[in-house]
């Protein structure tokens, strides 16, 4: 049996949940693959650092990790998207195929990264930088080739997941969840990347390239996080049969645009999306053959993205014994582009903090319908505030640019007394 030599840079959360694994599954990839892992170098930051289940000694220098004529494939997980890129391309130069679950380093540096792969005909694996344990990318590009995608929703960030449903489950308000998540470790204390919905954003734009062919530009991507999610917006939600979601979105819209988005988004609490607690993910693919499809499982934590890392590794592995060149990753034929700002077409929901007088739900009513936006349902919860009420709209698909003019014009009126909060609205039909 073919034993090829695997090279780790990194060797942190995800690294040592991968070398702690390793020799269970290498058993399995034997049996099931006829082929043979063996970890033959890894580089670290801190070499002297104690690290318990590492077969080999680690070094400081990952040049030489990858350069080793020992090692076959590399397998990056430093994180961040310049020393991993430097990694890369070595990798490429030495002709030795990347593995890596570094959703930033693909979603922002992919457009200088695949073309190098390209050239170098070096294979690049990432099932790890998408929703962790859930092969979802394998599933878009061997189990549902065939189809048209007629759009990608998931629930791709456990962060944000755990922190919104303490908030739907306990009334919590955000600060006090994002609280209970860096207790529990499912928060970083640099909560940026995942509260932001940066860390979901680079997810999406991976699965755009999978799904759709091409990678958009990262800066384009429309993103909301949750941070300034308010307890009643996520209780109101509710009132109006929907749950809320840090939501990324990929799908087509006509023949040459995607629309890629993250935000939070209420989508209905009876969709099997809709129950879906705690840290875990899903992602939801409808493609014209297969109908819908959805994926639910554990998005991080070291076993999970082990899991998908060592079907990577496997997989390479294969393609080395077989000396076929491996899936050939493409930038795109450049015929599909990002979807602009307000061209998006969607329902919303708004709330709007009134002065509490007779006539304003007409009034703003009134507004819509000059902007030709239809109302499905309406919230007037009483016992509020004596100066100011909550007024909740949940609107019919409308033109994102006529949904902000229709607000600002709300906003204008002296009626008006605070910014009004828009949330998309999903209904996964
Ligand atoms: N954590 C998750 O659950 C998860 C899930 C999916 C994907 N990912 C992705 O996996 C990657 C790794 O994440 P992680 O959580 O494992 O990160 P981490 O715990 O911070 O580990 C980073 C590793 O890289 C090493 N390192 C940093 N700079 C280095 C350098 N210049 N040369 C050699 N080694 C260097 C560190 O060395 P020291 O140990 O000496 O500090 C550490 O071992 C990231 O791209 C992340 O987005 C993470």
């Amino acid at each position: 049996m073919k034993t090829i030599g695997v090279g780790l840079v990194g060797c942190g959360t995800v690294g040592s949940g991968l070398v702690r694994n390793l020799s269970e599954a290498n058993r399995l990839l034997q049996q099931r693959l006829g082929v043979s892992l063996e970890l033959r170098a890894a580089a670290v930051r801190d070499p002297s650092k104690q690290r318990a289940d590492l077969p080999v000694s680690p070094v400081g220098d990952w040049k030489s990790v990858i350069s080793n004529p020992a090692v076959q494939i590399v397998v990056e997980l430093l994180g961040g998207t310049t020393e991993s890129l430097e990694v890369a391309k070595a990798a490429f130069a030495a002709a030795k195929p990347l593995i890596t679950a570094n959703k930033a380093l693909l979603a922002e540096k992919g457009s200088e990264l695949i073309p190098l792969a390209q050239q170098a005909r070096v294979p690049i694996y990432f099932e790890a930088s998408v929703a962790g344990g859930i092969p979802v990318l394998k599933a878009l590009r061997e189990g549902l080739v065939a189809n048209q995608l007629l759009g990608i929703h998931g629930i791709i960030n456990g962060t944000c997941n755990y922190i919104l449903s303490r908030m739907a489950e306990e009334g919590s308000d955000f600060a006090d969840a994002l609280r209970q998540a860096k207790e529990l470790g499912y928060a970083e204390a640099d909560d940026r990347l995942d509260v932001d919905g940066i860390d979901a954003a680079h997810k999406a734009a991976i699965l755009c390239l999978l799904g759709y062919g091409f990678l958009p530009p990262f800066a384009k991507i429309p993103i909301e996080g949750i941070r300034k999610l308010e307890a009643q917006d996520v209780s109101f939600a509710r009132q109006l049969g929907y749950v809320l979601k840090l939501l990324a979105v990929v799908r087509p819209v006509g023949p040459d645009r995607v629309e890629v988005r993250v935000a939070p988004t209420l989508i209905p609490a009876r969709h099997p999306m809709g129950s879906i607690h705690g840290v875990f993910n899903a992602v939801s693919l409808v493609g014209n053959l297969s109908g819908p499809v959805q994926f639910t499982g554990r998005g991080a934590g070291p076993d999970a993205t082990s899991s998908a890392l060592l079907a990577d590794l496997g997989e390479a592995a294969r393609h080395l014994r077989d000396q076929s060149p491996g899936p050939v990753l493409s930038a795109g034929d450049g015929k599909r582009r990002l979807l602009e700002p307000g061209e998006s077409v969607g329902r919303f929901y708004v709330r709007f903090e009134v002065r509490d007088q007779p006539g304003v739900l007409a009034q703003i009513a009134g507004i819509f319908g000059t902007e030709k936006i239809g109302i499905s349902s309406v919230l007037q919860p009483e016992g509020h505030g004596a100066d100011s009420v909550p007024l909740v709209f949940l609107l019919e698909p409308a033109k994102e640019s006529a949904l902000q003019k229709a607000v600002a014009a709300v906003q204008k009126l002296p009626l008006n007394r605070s910014p009004a909060r828009i949330l998309r609205v999903e209904d996964l039909a």
